[in-house]
């Protein structure tokens, strides 16, 4: 049990990676894997860069000789999800590398919309991790509660690393958490998810429309409530102009330099809130 995913991430790090260690990165990515895990280590990065070209998916073999390495699909910021090529790329390259702790970040496991189920990585092999994220899941923010699964050893060297870190989450967490756990029959989620589901596909379905309606170039997924569309080359104007109309949207680079000339929605808001953000932007 982690305190949400990303003090799972980060205390996986601590207990991982040693300083001038390297840990592969993707970037654009969620921040902590370089900066939680990596800079706090004292580590160093190596960048695999996510591009629309290589469908958002990293090279693996940048990864050789890497202490860590992390991934995550459904994918934050760009919304991607993975093929069944790459996940057997990835099981293979944990098979195969010993030396190099592979974590699958799977926080947005459950936010997929139509037919899409996203795998586990632990279908594809054992010699890995995966990190989950329950604020996700039941979309509940507020109370930050994950878990961790997967080879015996690395979670061993998770429990120890976090007994000097933490001491667990308040149970009343600890058992609202389990009690939606305890919702789902085999894959199937309790009703709660399933009305998440539908909210969070209309506002993306709606928004992916609405933008390729303004012009931009969005990425379509059937996974996450971030939308990531192309602005230009540089994506700071688009964010300074949406912003003076009241509109916040990320700009890709705060993800990583390769995520420069992209901006991120996150659709957080109701659906006649995101339409009035569209008009703005428009
Ligand atoms: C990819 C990714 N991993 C992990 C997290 C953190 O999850 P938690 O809310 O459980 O800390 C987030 C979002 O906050 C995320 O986008």
């Amino acid at each position: 049990m982690v305190l949400g995913g990303k003090e799972g991430l980060s205390s996986l790090g601590r207990a991982v990676v040693n300083p001038g260690d390297t840990v592969a990165c993707p970037s654009p990515a969620y921040p902590v894997y370089a900066q939680g895990v990596a800079t706090l280590c004292d580590g160093h990065v190596k960048t695999m860069p996510l591009t629309k070209e290589n469908g958002f998916l990293p090279d693996l073999t940048l990864a050789e000789g890497c202490k860590m390495l992390f991934c995550n699909y459904p994918n934050n910021p760009t919304g991607a999800i993975a093929t069944e090529y790459f996940w057997r790329q990835l099981a293979e390259f944990a098979d195969t590398h010993p030396e190099t702790v592979v974590c699958h970040d799977h926080a947005y496991s459950e936010m997929t919309f139509g037919d899409y189920v996203a795998p586990s990585f632990l279908q594809y092999t054992s010699n890995a991790v995966e990190m989950h994220s329950l604020s996700k899941v039941f979309n509940a923010t507020g109370f930050r509660i994950g878990f961790c699964v997967g080879r015996a050893d690395y979670i061993s060297d998770l429990v120890k690393a976090k007994s000097q870190i933490d001491s667990g989450a308040p149970l009343m967490i600890q058992r609202a958490m389990a009690d939606g756990l305890a919702g789902y029959c085999g894959q199937v989620p309790p009703k709660e998810v399933k009305e998440i589901r539908k909210i969070y596909g209309e506002r993306r379905a709606f928004s992916e429309r609405a933008l390729r309606e303004l012009g931009l170039d969005v990425i379509e997924s059937p996974a996450t409530f971030y939308v990531w569309a192309r602005v230009g080359d540089d994506e700071l104007p688009f964010v300074q102009r949406a912003l003076d109309h009241d509109v916040v949207v990320t700009p890709g680079r705060g993800f990583g330099k390769e995520g420069g000339g992209y901006i991120r929605l996150a659709l957080t808001q109701s659906l006649e809130r995101i339409a009035l953000a569209m008009q703005r932007l428009r």
